[in-house]
This record gives C-alpha cells, structure tokens and sequence, in this order.
C-alpha cells in the first residue's frame, strides 16, 4: 500500500530520464555519445590545498563544459578545495571524489550580492544537474561561531549590508533554485553555517545516499528544505543536525509528492516538518521507515499561513523524542499536528487524510493534535501504534506550545493524546504505557484530552493505556 506511490514516483523519474538520454542528442545534435564528458579540476589549476581559493579554477572547469552537458566535473582526492559560490550549469554534475572535500568559504565576499543566492553550491533555471562522487561539502560552520553557548551559539549576522535581518544572515550550503531533474547523491555535507540542501521552485529531485553532520549548537541548521518543489524523493540519508531535518515549506506555490525513505535523524528541533512557510498546499507525501533518535520533535505540521494539507502517510516510524532547552522549538512532542492563523492576517488552513501506520515512540511528552475553528484536522488515522511515556530529562513540562504566532506557549498539563478542532479521528491498536517511576520530574497520565465540543467523528478500537513498569520494559 505504501509503495504505490514510491514506486509509481520511481518510475515515472526512472522513465523521464530515460526518455531525455534518448531525446537530447537528437534534440541538441551535439554529440551522438550520451556518456558525460569528465574534467577535471586540477586540470583547470585547482589546487586543492584548503588554503588557496580554487574558485576560479572550479567555475572555468564548469564552463569549460559542452552547453546542456552531460558532463562531470571530478574534484580529485585527495583535496581540500577551497572556494567562493560556484554556480552549476545545465548538464552539469559535480562529482567531488572520496577523499575530497569542497570548502566554503567564510568571508561575506566570497558570496553573491543578494543574500538570497548565498550558496557554496549553486544552480539556478538548470537543468539535469546535480552533486555526488562519495566525497564531502563543508560549509566551515564553526568559523561562523561568535560566541559558543551551552544553550545555543551565537553566530556571526551579515546583516551589515541590510540584506537579511538577525542571526539568519549566513550562507546556505547548497540551494537548487528553478531546476528540473536534479539529483545530490552519495555525498556528505558537513557543517553547513546555516541551512544545508535547500531545493527551491524545482521539479523532479533526488537526494539519495547522503550524510548531513550540521552542528547541534548551531541556530537555523536544517538539514533538507524542500520549498515549492514537486516530486522529490529523499533515500537512505542519514541526518544529524541542530534544526530541523526534513522540511517542506511552501512559499510561492504548493509541494507536490515527496517521498522520504529509509533514513535516520536526529535533530534538536523537529525530525520531520511542514512549515512553518505554508501560504500554498502541501500534498501527497510519504515517509516510510525512518529513525528518529532524541529529537525535540518527531512527525511534525507546523501550518500558519492558509495553505492545506492532505493525504500524507507515515509508516513504519521509530521515534524518540525529549526535551532540550526551550530555545529550540520543540517540547518533546513524538507526532504534532497543528494549524492555526500565524496572526491576524493568516488565513485559516485545514490538514485532511492523514495516516500513521505501524509507529513505535518513545517520548518524553505527549502526541499534540490541533486543528482550529474555520481549519480543521479531518480524517486522521493512528493505527498500529506503541507509545510510552516515561520523563527522564529535568526540563519543565506542562506546557501546549502552539509557536510560531496563534496563541504562543499556554501552560497546561500535558496528555497522552491532546485533541482540539478534529472532525474525523480513528484509533485503531494503539497500546500506550506511561512509567510510574518515583524519580520523574513530573507525574502524569491522562491519556486522552479533548477539548469539548471540537472532537467529532471519533473511533477508539483496541486502544489500551496502562502503566508498565520496570519488569514490563518500554517497547
Ligand atoms: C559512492 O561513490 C564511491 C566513489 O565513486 C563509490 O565507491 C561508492 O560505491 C558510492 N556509494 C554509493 C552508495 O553509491
Ligand atoms: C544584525 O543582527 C544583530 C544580531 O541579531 C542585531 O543585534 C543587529 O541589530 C542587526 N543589525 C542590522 C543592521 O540589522
Ligand atoms: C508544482 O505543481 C503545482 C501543481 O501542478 C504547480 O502549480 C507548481 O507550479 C509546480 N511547481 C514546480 C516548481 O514545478
Ligand atoms: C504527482 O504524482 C502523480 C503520480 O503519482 C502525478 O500524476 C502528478 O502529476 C504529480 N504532480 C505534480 C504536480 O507533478
Ligand atoms: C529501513 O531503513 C534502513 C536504513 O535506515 C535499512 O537498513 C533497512 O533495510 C530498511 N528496511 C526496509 C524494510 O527497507
Ligand atoms: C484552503 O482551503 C480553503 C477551503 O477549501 C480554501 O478557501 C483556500 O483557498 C485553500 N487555500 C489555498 C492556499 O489554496
Ligand atoms: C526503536 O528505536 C529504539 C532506539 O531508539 C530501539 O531501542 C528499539 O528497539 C526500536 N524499536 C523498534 C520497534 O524498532
Ligand atoms: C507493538 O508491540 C506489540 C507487542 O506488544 C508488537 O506485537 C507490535 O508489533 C508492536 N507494534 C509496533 C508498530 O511496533
Ligand atoms: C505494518 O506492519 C505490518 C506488520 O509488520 C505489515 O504487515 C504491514 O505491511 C505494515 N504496513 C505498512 C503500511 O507498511
């Protein structure tokens, strides 16, 4: 049932490609041999040295390349390349060699002028392009630290030039913009000085194989943002990171199929989240068979600004979540499903079909489930589940946190299963065990909460909620 979708996505892209080797030398007449021609950086004068700026040797090398590719610029190892922006072209596929590492570079004139287009890697209205070879992308986040802080760093602001504003001013590390068929795979890309791989106005992604070690201190380090892009699909990644992991985020028009499989994260913000940008629709997603370790929130819908969202499936989902400081968003929350006006201009937003099937979560709070009065959660499923509840960490509980804007932090004690604004709601084998240890922070255990006159079209089957205990182990 979950592969349908995965499959059909496959195999359309599969197909797409297929149908593009086969078209473009007849199309573009320039070489009869579909093979990518291969060069070398090196050969352009790189040299590799992790001193020296490589920048110009780079983007000769990929000029250097036939218009519309295919071609393959190989960074050779081993090799340190140090380098300003460097700007792919279609047919373009940067192939950085084990043992090889392109670095960013961390002066404000190392980038373009508009912070927009602050990338160490980027392509803009290309085509068939991407990055991969085994090798690593370092954006050198720690030269971006003003100050560490146990709670969370500081970090250096180019808001100097008025560009951008806050502590959000700092160079992405890799941003596809208005791209079709692009394609990042087997490559890892270490501390991004801000957001990591970041796919904007594209078509037809797919990010396979790839390893993201952000800095768990650091601010604003997500891991894969994927805003106003259709059919993406995210394999076998492996995501380690300070801010959110996996996040959708719809700006100037909606996101359409993407699909995440079998990968691991851990994030102090959320694992998975679609938001908090969401003024278009978010549609037709799957997740299936991913980790989450001690993550500050697991499966998260974070919606505010009047797109809707419907039919997303979840399954086969381990999750872990706790507490960390409360400067990071998050409150341990294992699933979040909430929608509400940003503030008084928003638009209300309703999340419809939505699925989680055979989850296993282990958290330090509840599961948060929040439509509001013109935008309702309908239709949501929970089927094969196995939660339990056991406080470790000192951190304070007891708050419902409906950040960013619609009614902020609001202090309550916490339930199993929170429930508000929900017109459909199946339960169906879900067993919920809550530890009765003496030594926890807080006790509680209610594990229903609906706030009255808001739930409709509710059904419980087999839904068990109990303590366990030490002979009893979570599961
Ligand atoms: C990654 O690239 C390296 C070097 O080409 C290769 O040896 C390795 O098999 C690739 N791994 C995957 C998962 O494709
Ligand atoms: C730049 O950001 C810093 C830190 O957030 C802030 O204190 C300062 O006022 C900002 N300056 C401008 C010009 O935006
Ligand atoms: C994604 O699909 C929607 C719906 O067809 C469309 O409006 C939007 O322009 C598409 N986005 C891209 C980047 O192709
Ligand atoms: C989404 O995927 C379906 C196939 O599963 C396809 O028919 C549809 O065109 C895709 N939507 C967009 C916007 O590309
Ligand atoms: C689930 O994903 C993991 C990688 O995170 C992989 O090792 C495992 O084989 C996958 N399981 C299935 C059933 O595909
Ligand atoms: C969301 O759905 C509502 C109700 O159908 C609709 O009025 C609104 O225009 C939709 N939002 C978007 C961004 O399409
Ligand atoms: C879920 O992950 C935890 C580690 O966080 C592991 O101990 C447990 O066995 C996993 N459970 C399942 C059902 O995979
Ligand atoms: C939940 O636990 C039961 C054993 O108590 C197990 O049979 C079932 O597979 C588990 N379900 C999930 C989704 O982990
Ligand atoms: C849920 O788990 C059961 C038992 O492990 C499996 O048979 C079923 O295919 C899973 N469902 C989905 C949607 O993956």
């Amino acid at each position: 049932m979950a592969k349908t979708p995965l499959f059909s996505l496959f195999h359309t892209i599969s197909l797409i490609s297929l149908l593009l080797i086969i078209q473009s030398p007849l199309a573009t007449s320039h070489t009869l041999n579909p093979l990518p021609i291969t060069l070398s950086v090196t050969d352009f004068g790189a040299s590799g040295d992790g001193l020296r700026y490589d920048t110009a040797a780079i983007q000769s090398t990929i000029d250097a390349c036939p218009d519309a590719g295919p071609c393959r610029v190989t960074f050779p190892a081993p090799g340190n390349y140090l380098t300003a922006t460097v700007f792919l072209k279609s047919g373009v596929v940067l192939n950085v060699e084990p043992g090889a590492t392109v670095l960013g570079g961390t002066r404000l004139e190392d980038y373009p002028k508009e912070s927009s287009r602050w990338y160490v890697v980027l392509a803009e209205n290309a085509m068939n392009v991407g990055i991969g070879g085994g090798g690593t992308v370092d954006g050198q986040a720690g030269k971006f630290v003003v100050r560490e802080d146990p709670r969370k760093n500081v970090m250096v602001s180019w808001n100097q030039t008025g560009a951008c504003s806050g502590d959000e001013c700092r160079p992405r590390l890799i941003g596809f913009v208005g791209c079709n068929h692009v394609e990042v795979s087997n490559i890892t890309l270490n501390h991004p000085a801000y957001w990591c791989l970041h796919m904007v106005r594209s078509n037809n992604i797919r990010i396979e194989d790839v390893g993201i070690y952000g800095d768990f201190n650091i601010p604003n380090n997500d891991g894969i943002d994927i805003e106003d892009s259709n059919n993406t699909i995210i394999n076998r990644c492996h995501i380690d990171t300070g801010d959110d992991a996996i996040c959708p985020k719809s700006s100037t028009s909606p996101v359409y199929n993407l699909t995440a499989t079998n990968s691991w994260i851990r994030t102090k913000s959320s694992a998975i989240k679609l938001g908090s940008a969401s003024w278009f629709d978010f549609k037709h997603f799957l997740f299936d068979n991913i980790t989450i370790l001690d993550s500050h929130r697991g499966l998260a819908f974070q919606i505010r600004d009047g797109g809707n969202v419907s039919d997303i499936i979840f399954s086969n989902i381990n999750i872990s979540t706790r507490y960390y400081d409360p400067l990071w968003w998050g409150r341990a929350e294992p699933i979040y499903v909430t929608t509400c006006p940003r503030d008084e201009s928003s638009k209300e937003a309703s999340i419809s079909n939505i699925l989680f099937i055979n989850i296993t979560a282990n958290a330090e709070n509840g599961i948060f489930l929040s439509g509001s009065k013109r935008g309702l959660l309908r239709n949501l499923r929970f089927i094969n589940m196995n939660v339990t509840y056991r406080r470790f960490t000192s951190y304070k509980g007891g708050l419902w946190d409906y950040r960013p804007g619609c009614q902020g932090l609001v202090k309550h004690n916490t339930a199993g299963m929170m429930m508000e604004h929900i017109d459909g709601l199946e339960v169906k084998n879900v067993e919920m065990r809550w530890s009765n240890e003496q030594e926890q922070p807080e006790q509680w255990n209610n594990p229903l909460e609906f706030r009255p006159s808001t739930v409709n079209n509710v059904n419980f089957v087999n839904f068990n909620s109990g303590f366990y205990t030490n002979s009893k182990p979570s599961l």
